[in-house]
C-alpha cells in the first residue's frame, strides 16, 4: 500500500466556475463561486489559432459566445473581442473570454485555488497539454499550484514533460480495464471520475496505489453522501447553491 500525496486542495470545487449560476469559465462565475463559499474552481482550458491558452469548454464558440465556427480557427485578437456572458443572461453582458493570465492573477489576488481542465480542440491535444502546462507553470510561480486534469492521455504526457512538478489527474468517463495503471503510468497524483463510475472498491483501489481520487458532476445530497462514505476525496459540483460546504455531507 502506497501513501497518498499531499492534498492542498479543499473537498468542494465549482464546476466551470460556478455551475449554472454565471456563464461558465468566465471571472463573473469564478467570482459568483467564490461568493457562495468555494475556495477551488474546475474550468475548462483550450488554444487559440495563435496558441493562447484561455477558457472555453466546447470545440464551437455557439453555445456560450456571440461567435461562430471552431473555437481553434481564431486567433486570440478575434477571440478576445467575443460576448461570453449575453447567452447567459443580459446582467452578465459584455463578459469576456478569459485568458489563463486573468484567471491567474484572479487567483494571485483572491486567493481561488484551480483545477484546469486540459480541453484540445480536436487533434491539438499534444500542443494545448504542453502550452497549459508551461504558462500554468510560469502563471502560478510562489502560488499553490493548479491540479491539472485531462480526459487525453496524450495532453497529461505533454504536460507531464513540460513541468513535471504541476500536479496531474487522469479525467473518466467510466472504469475502463486499465485505467489505474494509466493514471500511474502519466505519474497522476489523482484520478476524477464521474460519479457513475465510482464506488467504494475503486476509491480503495486507487488510494492503495496511492491516488487521490475526484468525482463529476455531483449535484446532489444522496450522491455526495455515497461518495463521501465511499471515501471520495473531493467533489465538482454544479449546485452550488445547495450544498452547505461548512458540513460533512
Ligand atoms: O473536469 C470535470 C468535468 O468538467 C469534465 O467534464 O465536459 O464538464 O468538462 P466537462
Ligand atoms: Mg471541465
Amino acid at each position: 500500500m502506497h501513501s497518498l500525496p499531499p492534498w492542498p486542495y479543499p473537498f468542494w470545487i465549482a464546476h466551470r466556475g460556478a455551475g449554472k449560476l454565471a456563464p461558465e469559465n468566465t471571472l463573473a462565475a469564478f467570482r459568483a463561486g467564490q461568493a457562495r463559499g468555494f475556495r477551488m474552481a474546475e474550468c475548462d482550458v483550450t488554444l487559440s489559432a495563435d496558441e493562447q491558452a484561455f477558457l472555453l469548454h466546447d470545440a464551437t464558440l455557439e453555445r456560450t459566445t456571440d461567435g461562430h465556427g471552431p473555437t481553434a480557427a481564431l486567433p486570440w485578437s478575434a477571440l478576445s473581442g467575443l460576448d461570453a456572458g449575453a447567452w447567459h443572461g443580459p446582467g452578465f453582458r459584455g463578459e469576456r473570454l478569459p485568458q489563463l493570465s486573468a484567471l491567474a492573477d484572479h487567483a494571485r489576488a483572491s486567493g481561488l485555488l484551480l483545477n484546469l481542465e486540459i480541453k484540445p480542440s480536436p487533434g491539438r491535444a499534444v500542443r494545448t497539454g504542453e502550452v497549459v502546462a508551461r504558462e500554468a507553470a510560469r502563471l502560478w510561480v510562489g502560488l499553490t499550484p493548479p491540479l491539472l486534469s485531462s480526459f487525453e492521455t496524450e495532453a497529461l504526457q505533454a504536460a507531464r514533460e513540460t513541468a513535471p512538478a504541476l500536479p496531474r489527474a487522469l479525467l473518466l468517463k467510466r472504469l475502463e480495464p486499465g485505467w489505474l495503471d494509466t493514471a500511474l503510468g502519466l505519474g497522476c497524483v489523482a484520478v476524477v471520475g464521474h460519479h457513475g463510475a465510482l464506488d467504494a472498491a475503486a476509491i480503495a483501489g486507487a488510494h492503495d496505489a496511492g491516488l487521490r481520487v475526484l468525482s463529476y458532476t455531483v449535484n446532489t445530497t444522496p450522491e455526495a453522501h455515497r461518495l463521501r462514505a465511499a471515501g471520495i476525496d473531493g467533489l465538482i459540483t454544479d449546485a452550488i447553491d445547495h450544498f452547505d460546504l461548512g458540513a460533512p455531507v
